[in-house]
């Protein structure tokens, strides 16, 4: 049950340090945020455990691409085209939104995804339901709808000859570099690559603080796999409970969330692709690590016309941001997609380079292979400048239809215009070859997730409110692995030598690598409030019996409990609470 409305968060985000947005001192610029001390230690804490599960535990590769590239690769990948969302313009007021939001955010619709429909249904649904500007209140019936791409681009170099875009999703960074990449893979499928990084798209209608920006951070991993052999072995989240909302269930008026095991969603086929289960068990293990509140979570599988221009099948992870009292609000934290060979096919066809690896066979093989071998002599004066063109058609036709050379002429056909031409002129013959492998272009497993957004629902799902001897307090029960800042070190009273001893102790802290934040101002109690509501797991506190038995107080942020540590002990102790090994429960 969430206890925060986003209105709040966002204060106490900005007051404390998380995040705030950009440029205020200019009037602020919409979707672009700036993390403060609290907020870059929570993002880089994320990243890390991200890096620590989806790179390094899985033994993939981590790259580091540049954020703008050149228009080709756009071209290729179907973003210059298919980037797109859905945008009206208010007559009266001129301001822009996305109309598939304007049609999902008023319940009377009951339309939950209108990013699937067509421009036309949405116009129709606008016209229909008398849908209007969340600005100024005008009526958008009648407004045409525009496909509006979500790409920023930019010039490379002086002058307008070389547009580049900056990248709308790290992944592309990583595809075209994929023939290098294999080489350092030696060819060998499956393998992964990895890239953490800034992505940019010009939003309509940036909204909701973090979760809708202009500019924000993905964690990617491209999975590269050969379709026909590679199966993950499931054996490790199987046991992994989360609830899932199939596309058909969506489709249903009683479809609902099923709550299972990784293992029985792909033994029921609520999960097609084992590979797909396979992160979908991992990211829910790692959406619990970094703080969410798995009530609160749950997968749904996109229905067909959501999918992007790229995918096959995609499972969106889901977070509930709502406020208080209020029916859950989804947003989407990450996607699960199953992308084929899109992307290498795509940039194998418009590029100079081999985007396939070269799979060896266990044993040659010796297959059968038509061939032709055109007389040209014929060819040539028959059909002039065609000549070429016929020959490689012939070439194709021997390839896909070998039979058609049975007869005593064949016809291809080149630039709508057909050529026939006697067999016998055109060398048609069944050889035999020795082949040791072939070239395979890999399918991709996509899992693809938003740095923000889990920053900002774990911010959100960890914030409490409770009463402390009669008086309030805020606290965030961030895990102690992800928190900002680790331990608060405070002196009972900066005077006596205390506040000596606490600096030292806060410097060997640090020195023994924990984050630490040393705090003498105010009351004791109100420190504790100031880390409470940071979300710092432990506070230490130096008093009178440190200087005369070695030992501090350490509290334990979600239960207030305190015991007693020799300060020797303190880091190996901390380190101990971090890991999980240790807690205050157990004494
Ligand atoms: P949405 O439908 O909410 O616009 P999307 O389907 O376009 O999201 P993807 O293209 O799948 O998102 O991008 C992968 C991840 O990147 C998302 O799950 C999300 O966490 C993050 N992301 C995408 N767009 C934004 C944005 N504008 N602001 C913050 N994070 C974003
Ligand atoms: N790479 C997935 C996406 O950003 O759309």
């Amino acid at each position: 049950m969430t206890q925060v409305s986003a209105e709040q968060l966002v204060e106490l985000a900005k007051r404390r340090g998380f995040f705030l947005q950009s440029a205020g001192a200019y009037g602020g610029v919409s979707g672009f945020y700036t993390f403060g001390p609290q907020g870059a230690a929570l993002k880089r804490n994320i990243e890390d455990t991200w890096r620590e599960r989806f790179a390094i535990q899985e033994g993939h590769m981590e790259v580091d691409a540049p954020t703008v590239l050149p228009e080709p690769v756009f071209e290729a990948s179907g973003h210059l085209d298919g980037f797109d969302d859905m945008l009206v313009e208010c007559p009266e007021c001129g301001e822009s939104h996305r109309a598939d939001h304007i049609v999902e955010d008023d319940p009377a619709t009951g339309i939950e995804e209108a990013e699937s429909l067509a421009p036309e249904r949405v116009e129709e649904v606008i016209a229909e339901y008398e849908l209007t500007c969340p600005t100024c209140g005008t009526g958008l019936a009648g407004q045409a709808i525009e496909q509006f791409n979500l790409m920023f681009e930019t010039n490379i170099g002086p002058g307008s000859s070389s547009p580049g875009y900056l990248r709308p999703e790290t992944a592309q960074g990583i595809f075209i570099e994929f023939p290098q990449l294999a080489e350092y893979a030696r060819n060998q499928l499956p393998f992964g690559v990895t890239q953490i990084g800034r992505a940019y798209r010009n939003e309509i209608s940036p909204r909701k603080s973090l979760l809708r920006v202009r500019e924000f951070s993905q964690a990617e991993l491209e999975l590269f796999v050969d379709p026909e052999e590679d199966e993950p072995d499931l054996s490790s989240v199987a046991d992994v409970r989360a609830r899932f909302y199939p596309a058909e269930a969506q489709d249903r008026a009683d479809g609902d969330v099923i709550e299972t095991t990784i293992g029985e969603a792909v033994a029921e086929g609520i999960v097609a692709d084992p590979w797909i289960a396979y992160y979908l068990g991992v990211a829910a293990e790692w959406y619990q690590r970094i703080g969410l509140d798995m009530d609160r979570f749950r997968f749904r599988q996109h229905r067909p016309g959501e999918l992007a221009h790229y995918s096959e099948d995609c499972w969106d992870a889901e977070g509930d941001v709502s406020d208080p009292g209020d029916e859950p609000d989804w947003i989407e934290l990450g996607g699960f997609a199953y992308r084929s060979d899109y992307d290498l096919s795509k940039h194998d066809a418009h590029s100079e380079e081999d985007f396939t690896v070269f799979k060896q066979y266990d044993e040659p093989v010796t297959v059968e292979k038509p061939t032709v071998d055109p007389d040209m002599s014929y060819l040539g004066p028959e059909f002039g400048g065609s000549a070429g063109d016929v020959a490689d058609a012939l070439a194709e036709l021997a390839e896909s239809d070998p039979d058609a050379f049975e007869g005593e002429e064949v016809t291809v056909e080149v630039d709508d215009e057909s050529y026939t031409v006697p067999v016998e002129k055109t060398g048609f013959a069944i050889e035999e070859i020795t082949e040791s492998g072939e070239h395979v272009t890999p399918h991709v497993v996509e899992p693809s997730l938003g740095i923000d957004r889990a920053l900002y629902t774990a911010l959100d799902h960890s914030y409490r409110e409770d009463e402390i001897d009669g008086e309030e307090r805020t606290y965030l029960a961030l895990p102690p692995e992800v928190a900002p800042t680790t331990v608060g070190v405070f002196p009972l009273m900066d005077k006596d030598g205390l506040g000596e001893r606490a600096r030292e102790l806060a410097a060997t802290l640090r020195d023994a690598g924990l984050s630490v934040a040393y705090d003498d101002s105010g009351a004791i109690g109100r420190r504790y409030r100031r880390q409470d509501e940071i979300g710092t797991p432990y506070c230490v506190t130096v008093d009178y019996d440190t200087l005369e038995d070695g030992t501090v107080t350490i509290r334990d942020r979600d239960s207030t409990a305190q015991r007693r540590v020799a300060v020797d002990d303190l880091a190996a102790t901390i380190d101990a609470l971090v890991a999980g090994e240790d807690d205050f429960e157990d004494r």
